[in-house]
């Protein structure tokens, strides 16, 4: 009997080890910040099936966010349901069902499972919101961050459950770009990264991971090459219409790294590139580029103000 009792008591620990190894299945997400990121995110999300709620700061701003969700729907719908608009309809409506919105995060996170952050990417401002998460969020609920450019284990560090946090890097746009990068930081626990691959995949996506390391993957081999192109450029050694075409015809590239640097904002990329500078200043990856510097101090920041390294007018 003592046996057996010894037994029983020793099966059933083991069990609850076993269930608290267990992933986490993620089904309720909230994503803070409904801008370019937060509104794609919030969109693949309440069309897998998971309920959201999507933070900002006004609901004027969260008013566009939704506006344009539902215009995205409406393409994506287009392409998957081209012959079978009923069905197009009904998963427009079911995703929106899903999604609601909110301008105060600490109200909603009380029965959220995953939290994802997307917005300004500011580090203290980052930090500042995770830290107030913190207190409001249950327990087992994950943190995430889809930074492009910010330490994750800072963040992590602002709050109390270094464990339960971790990078979701998505692209953009988002309903379009297959890839998310899975950021592990030497604290995430492995069940946190591992629901975190989960939910990628339940969102549709195909999950890489990486340390935490200046920008993961994409970004460290990306910006260095943009880079890269703008000091070839710069020494004269090619012009930059060659350097595109270069590139798309001789690498395979769909856009050439001027187009590309037009595409992305030329602000992003000096802000991304003097971060990695200041973490490692002798780094020549990392160098700064007088051009790309002079450019963004005279507004032209690429498609977006209408000019960058081409004109779009
Ligand atoms: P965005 O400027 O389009 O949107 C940011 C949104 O966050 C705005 O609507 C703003 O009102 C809101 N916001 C700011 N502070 C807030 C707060 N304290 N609480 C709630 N909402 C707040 O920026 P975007 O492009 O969507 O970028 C968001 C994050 O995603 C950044 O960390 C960025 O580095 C990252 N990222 C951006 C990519 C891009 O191509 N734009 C690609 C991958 C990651």
């Amino acid at each position: 009997m003592a046996f057996a009792t010894r037994h029983f008591v020793r099966a059933a620990s083991s069990d609850a080890a076993t269930a608290a190894a267990k992933k986490l299945l993620i089904k309720h997400v909230t994503v803070i910040g409904g801008g370019l990121m937060g509104a794609g995110i919030a969109q693949i999300a309440a069309a897998s099936g998971h309920t959201v709620v999507l933070v900002d700061q006004s609901d004027e701003i969260l008013k566009k966010s939704t506006k344009g969700i539902e215009e995205s729907l409406k393409r994506v719908t287009k392409k998957k349901f081209a012959d079978k608009p009923e069905a197009g309809a009904e998963f427009i409506e079911k995703t929106l069902k899903n999604l609601t919105t909110s301008t105060d995060a600490a109200s909603v996170v009380h029965s959220t499972d995953l939290v994802i952050e997307a917005i300004v990417e500011n580090l203290e401002v980052k930090n500042e919101l995770f830290k107030r998460l913190d207190k409001f969020a249950p327990e087992h609920t994950i943190f995430a961050s889809n930074t492009s450019s910010l330490q994750i284990t800072t963040m992590a560090n602002a709050t109390t459950r270094q464990d339960r946090f971790g990078g979701l890097h998505f692209f953009n746009p988002v309903p379009m770009m297959k890839l998310v990068e899975v950021i592990k930081t030497p604290m995430t626990s492995q069940k946190t990264f591992e629901s975190l691959v989960d939910f990628s995949k339940a969102v549709g996506k195909s999950p890489v991971s990486c340390k935490d390391t200046p920008g993961f993957i994409v970004n460290r081999l990306l910006v260095p090459y943009m880079m890269e192109a703008v000091r070839l450029f710069e020494r004269g050694d090619a012009s930059k219409e060659d350097i595109d075409i270069a590139m798309k015809l001789g690498a395979g590239y769909p856009m050439g790294p001027f187009e590309l640097l037009d595409y992305v904002g030329l602000d992003t990329s000096k802000y991304i590139i003097d971060g990695w500078h200041s973490l490692e200043p002798s780094n020549p990856l990392f160098a700064p580029s007088p051009l790309l510097n002079k450019l963004v101090e005279e507004k032209k920041l690429g498609k977006k103000t209408g000019e960058g390294f081409y004109k779009y007018k």
